[in-house]
This record gives C-alpha cells, sequence and structure tokens, in this order.
C-alpha cells in the first residue's frame, strides 16, 4: 500500500492572528477526526512556521501534522537577500517543501533547472520535496500536455539517483484548476497520474513507481476528493483555497474510501 498523503497550502494568505487562530482550528480538527493513516501536511508562508510548529506539538511532543514550506532558495547560502535556504527550514524541524509550483513557474521565474537544483538542496537536508508539474489549459487544448508533464519530470527529477527519487512526492497540478474552481475530472487526473507512474516506471522500475506518492492539486474541496482520491494512481491532494478552512481541510482528509 501507498502512503496516502493530504498536504495544504496556504500559498499567501493570513497574518499572525488569523494563522494562529486556523493552527489552533487544525490541531483540534485533525487531532480528533482526522483519519490516523494519512499523512497530513501543512505548508504556512515561511513567517509562520516557527509558530505552527509551536502549536501543532501535542503532549507527547509529537506533531499533530507536519510542517512544510511552499519554497526554498535554489542557493545553499550568502548574499541572497530576502531568502530561505534548505538548511534554515530543515534546522526549524519542518519536514516538507513544495518545489515547482505553477504560481513560481509563472511570477518567479521559476524552471525545471532551478525545480532541480532545490530537490537537490531539499534532499541534502533531509526534506521531503513535494514537486509539482502541470499543464496549462492552452497546452491541455493542443493536446501537448502529456508532452509538457514528461519534460517537467525529466528536467526537474529524473538525473535524481533512485535512492533520493524515493524520497519525492509529486503533486499533479492542471495550472487551469488551479483557484478556478474547475477541478479536473476523476478521469482526465487519473489519465495523467497513471502516465506519471509510468514514467516513473520507466526510468526507475516498476518498484519505486509504485511507491511513490503522487498527488492531486486544483480546486479539490470535501465534494470532489472522495472520487478523485478512489482512483488507482491518486494518493491524495495538494489543497490550497480548502486547507484555510480546517473543517473543509479535515473532510478532505477524511474523502479516502468514501
Ligand atoms: P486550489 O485548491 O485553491 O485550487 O489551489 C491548489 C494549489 O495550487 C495547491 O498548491
Amino acid at each position: 500500500m501507498r502512503k496516502k498523503f493530504v498536504a495544504g497550502n496556504w500559498k499567501m494568505n493570513k497574518n499572525f492572528q488569523q494563522a494562529e487562530e486556523l493552527l489552533d482550528e487544525l490541531v483540534d480538527v485533525v487531532s480528533a477526526k482526522a483519519a490516523p493513516d494519512v499523512d497530513v501536511v501543512v505548508c504556512p508562508p515561511f513567517v509562520f512556521i516557527e509558530m505552527a510548529l509551536d502549536i501543532c506539538r501535542d503532549e507527547q511532543s509529537r506533531n499533530v501534522f507536519s510542517i512544510g514550506a511552499q519554497d526554498v532558495s535554489a542557493y545553499t547560502s550568502g548574499a541572497y537577500t530576502g531568502e530561505v535556504s534548505a538548511e534554515m527550514i530543515a534546522s526549524m524541524e519542518a519536514e516538507y517543501c513544495i518545489v515547482g509550483h505553477s504560481e513560481r513557474r509563472k511570477y518567479h521565474g521559476e524552471t525545471d533547472t532551478t525545480v532541480a537544483q532545490k530537490v537537490e538542496l531539499l534532499l541534502q537536508n533531509s526534506l521531503t520535496p513535494i514537486v509539482c508539474v502541470g499543464e496549462t489549459l492552452e497546452e491541455r487544448e493542443n493536446g501537448v500536455l502529456f508532452d509538457v508533464i514528461k519534460t517537467q519530470l525529466t528536467d526537474g527529477l529524473f538525473h535524481l539517483q533512485p535512492m533520493d527519487f524515493s524520497h519525492i512526492v509529486i503533486a499533479y497540478e492542471p495550472v487551469w484548476a488551479i483557484g478556478t474552481g474547475k477541478t479536473a475530472t476523476d478521469k482526465q487526473a487519473e489519465e495523467m497520474h497513471k502516465y506519471i507512474r509510468s514514467l516513473i516506471e520507466e526510468k526507475y522500475g516498476k518498484e519505486i513507481a509504485r511507491k511513490t506518492p503522487i498527488l492531486y492539486g486544483g480546486s479539490c474541496t470535501p465534494q470532489t476528493a472522495p472520487s478523485l482520491f478512489a482512483q488507482p494512481d491518486i494518493d491524495g491532494g495538494l489543497i490550497g483555497g480548502a486547507s484555510l478552512k480546517a473543517d473543509d481541510f479535515v473532510s478532505i482528509i477524511n474523502s479516502f474510501g468514501k
């Protein structure tokens, strides 16, 4: 059995007080109501990571859920004003980091080359990269969606040694589905997830392909998650908007097997 994952990407939302409120609420609902066999990750903005780690520790000092960052610098350290390094994230005891999100590709010049550099640094610091891939509407309509995903995977990830690749989580996020309310159909999502798994199998073999978690992201809601998560190659979700409401997020976590 593959691990089931649900990760929340808060993006640039909430101020300090609102973040604290949401984290308090999340700790309560996740510890009381969430399926225990699902790995839950919350990725707040950098400035709230320390607070998130403090709040999500239970009485036994275990984290109720894991904490991740939304991005990382492609550089190790030094004169890069405003950047945050993989070592900094790891030293705070966060465990995950999103890389290659389409918003970073679109607004901040992220490329498959920077994705590859960032993944390398995250792995060196024992952080788990959640690597996003996805096609635009135009690319889908032009029928090049599979080529686009293949290039993103090949250039961003397939340089890794099998041992390193086995620590990767992939998120398929069709750009046209992000924040639009237009969720991919179960069929569209499963078709791409299956294709991604076939590419991993071609490169790294059956065993690694079988074990790699592939998440779906893009307008995933408590309504759409159950049938998406029931698809054989969909192992969970990377959730934007719906991760900002504790009840919606926990409903999505509980969508497996429904
Ligand atoms: P939405 O769930 O808001 O569409 O965002 C998805 C996403 O980009 C998660 O990384």
